[in-house]
């Protein structure tokens, strides 16, 4: 989390940091700063959004041609003016930015105390700024030494920038556990968490590693590891657009996001999934089969929305391919002590793939011999290099926080990979097989279906939005279904939400029923039908309001329903991809209707790069 932009060059450093702090503002928005070197070190900073400071910043001295930014995501001190990024050394000379959390600062304060040094923030990245400061003083002035003396010192995970006064042509940045990208120009460099504020100066970009730092000056760009030794960059070519960073035409990322999914769903599909002659390819699937095939057992690691299409996922491969799948917060199982045997495979499922939880769990597995396949959406990720295989998602940059169009992505890729092992291990037979590609190919066009409701679910949203708690509710493969719709609720309109399996509601939520609490069943046509029915009925005998999203022509449920959202029939396996498409227009509009901000609800972020 927290979003880090970075300049130097020949231009005016403040517009494009500003504008890459707008772009990174997905990261975290508790506050946003700059620092800009004219000369002198001018920092300037703020409390709340990148709007706040740019208000706050008009008609103030903004000219110079190096620059560092940062929208910050609150860990070590609450969310103000003094906590906000970028942090002054003692001295005054050096400027810093930081996106991680440094985990021995507390000792290394006492340190520094004990040297009477003094802290204007509460904040562990003026304690690493002020260590590097002394290490700095002491060592003769070789700034990017003491760099690298503090960063083998410190415990945690950091990417940082820093301007120092005596050198305004030199940006030095580091990164350990969370993303950075440097941008290459003619005469010019751009630092960022990750490439949207740079695509629109330059498509050749380079992504750290771990242990790197980098040593910027308009013409130069020099890597080097934390030992001294020189690396030679690997220059990429981007692969990305500016309209796909753009609103374009809606009010909301969110909105656009949803909005997108027949088309990102598509993209996932094309050139992989081959309907009329029975086919699915993929390379990265095709390259570890033997692995997949022979598979004891299967984990799924993830955290949120990701872990739900995981969960999907479990219901899916243990049916298609009958082989054992345990699905795992990411969080959990990297400080447990699991179990991992020869024949296990994991599946990291993440959209920014930069979750540090699930990284971190990723690695640990594969120190036991685990094999991992990545799914991913971002392209050169942390974790996509971490992983043997795999196979991206294709949705586009996802912006708006609360997760849509990378969900439905992950359950496209997931679902193709479990219809091509069960094939490949002949666990399915051929005719079910063929249907199941033949309705995976529709759902393009069926989302674009259940979209046209889109009116009708705002309405929804009108007569439920003052609701105090909402219960969702499912079976099967619906059920983490229900678990997605409680937690786009949840974090969109700040209402609470429960999400849980139809029939264990028995065991304790039924006790919230009264006339007042809407209870959104996710309702599909499939083989738990009749059972939902019932458990419908048991909301029904307490007064509960219940809002359903059913199959088209489904009579029965629209009978006993206080309101329905339709959604095109289509098989059991791939109907969450259509009966999550009105849950996260239900949110939207609720977050809407009570004038919150969608795209960036408070105390989220998107890439959550700490643990
Ligand atoms: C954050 C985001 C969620 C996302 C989760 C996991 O909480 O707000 O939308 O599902 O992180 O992120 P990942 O990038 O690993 O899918």
């Amino acid at each position: 989390m927290c979003g880090i932009v970075a300049y130097i060059g020949q231009r005016e450093a403040y517009p494009i940091i500003l504008k890459g702090l707008k772009r990174l503002e997905y990261r975290g928005y508790d506050s946003a700063g700059v620092a800009l070197l004219n000369g002198s070190l001018r920092v300037y900073k703020k409390k709340g959004k990148v709007a706040a400071l740019e208000e706050s910043l008009v008609g103030k001295a903004v000219h110079a041609h190096a620059g560092i930014g940062h929208t910050r995501w609150a860990t070590h001190g609450e969310p103000s003016d003094r906590n906000a990024h970028p942090h002054l050394s003692a001295s005054g000379k050096l400027a810093m930015i930081h996106n991680g959390i440094i985990e021995n600062y507390a000792q290394l304060k006492s340190d520094l105390q004990k040297k009477g040094y003094e802290f204007k923030s509460d904040t562990d990245t003026e304690v690493l700024l002020n260590f590097i400061e002394d290490i700095h003083i002491n060592n003769g002035g070789n700034l990017e030494e003491a760099i690298r003396i503090a960063l083998r010192r410190v415990v945690g995970a950091y990417v940082i920038v820093v301007l120092d006064q005596d050198h305004p042509d030199t940006l030095i940045a580091a990164r350990k556990g969370s993303p950075l990208v440097i941008g290459v120009g003619k005469d010019e460099h751009f630092l960022a968490s990750d490439a949207s504020p740079i695509i629109e100066y330059t498509k050749e970009v380079v992504y750290v590693n771990d242990y790197e730092l980098a040593i910027l000056k308009p013409d130069e760009l020099v890597l080097k590891n934390l030992g001294n030794d020189k690396l030679t960059p690997f220059i990429q070519k981007l692969d990305l657009e500016l309209a796909a960073i753009e609103k374009g035409g809606y009010d909301s990322f969110m909105l656009k996001e949803i909005f997108e999914q027949p088309h990102t769903i598509y993209d996932c599909l094309r050139g992989r999934l081959d309907a009329t002659a029975g086919t699915i390819t993929m390379s990265g699937v095709q390259s570890c089969m033997q692995y997949l095939k022979e598979a004891n057992r299967i984990l799924i690691i993830a955290c949120g929305t990701s872990w739900h299409a995981g969960l999907v996922a479990e219901y899916i491969i243990e049916e298609l391919c009958r082989i054992p799948v345990e699905v795992e917060y990411a969080s959990e199982f990297r400080y447990r002590n699991p179990i991992i045997n020869k024949g296990d495979i994991i599946i990291a499922v993440s959209q920014s793939g930069e979750t540090a939880d699930t990284l971190v769990a990723i690695e640990k597995a594969k120190e036991q011999g685990a094999i991992i396949f990545g799914i991913l959406n971002v392209v050169g990720s942390s974790i996509a290099r971490a992983s043997h295989a795999g196979a991206y998602t294709h949705a586009g940059p996802e912006i708006g926080v609360a997760s849509t169009k990378a969900f439905t992505a992950q359950l496209v890729v997931l679902t193709m990979v479990a219809l091509k092992l069960s094939n490949e291990r002949g666990t399915i037979d051929q005719k079910r097989y063929l249907h199941l590609l033949n309705e995976l190919q529709q759902i393009p066009d069926k989302v674009a279906t259940v979209l046209q409701q889109n009116e009708h679910i705002s309405a929804l949203a009108e007569k439920y939005k003052d609701a105090r708690d909402f219960l969702y509710l499912g079976r099967g493969y619906n059920f983490p279904i229900a678990l997605e719709g409680a937690l786009k609720l949840k974090e969109i309109s700040y209402i609470h939400a429960e999400g849980y399996p139809a029939a264990e509601m028995k065991h304790g939520p039924i006790a919230l029923v009264d006339e007042k609490l809407p209870v959104v069943f996710v309702a599909t046509r499939d083989s738990y039908h009749e059972k939902i029915v019932s458990n419908i009925q048991e909301i029904k005998a307490r007064k509960g309001k219940v809002v359903a999203v059913i199959s088209e022509g489904d009579d029965v449920i629209e009978g006993m329903a206080d309101d329905v959202i339709k959604v095109p029939e289509a098989d059991e396996i791939v109907a969450p991809l259509l009966s999550v498409i009105p849950l996260q227009l239900l949110s939207y509009h609720i977050g809407m209707a009570k004038d919150l901000d969608v795209d960036k609800p408070r105390n989220l972020a998107k890439s959550v790069t700490v643990e």
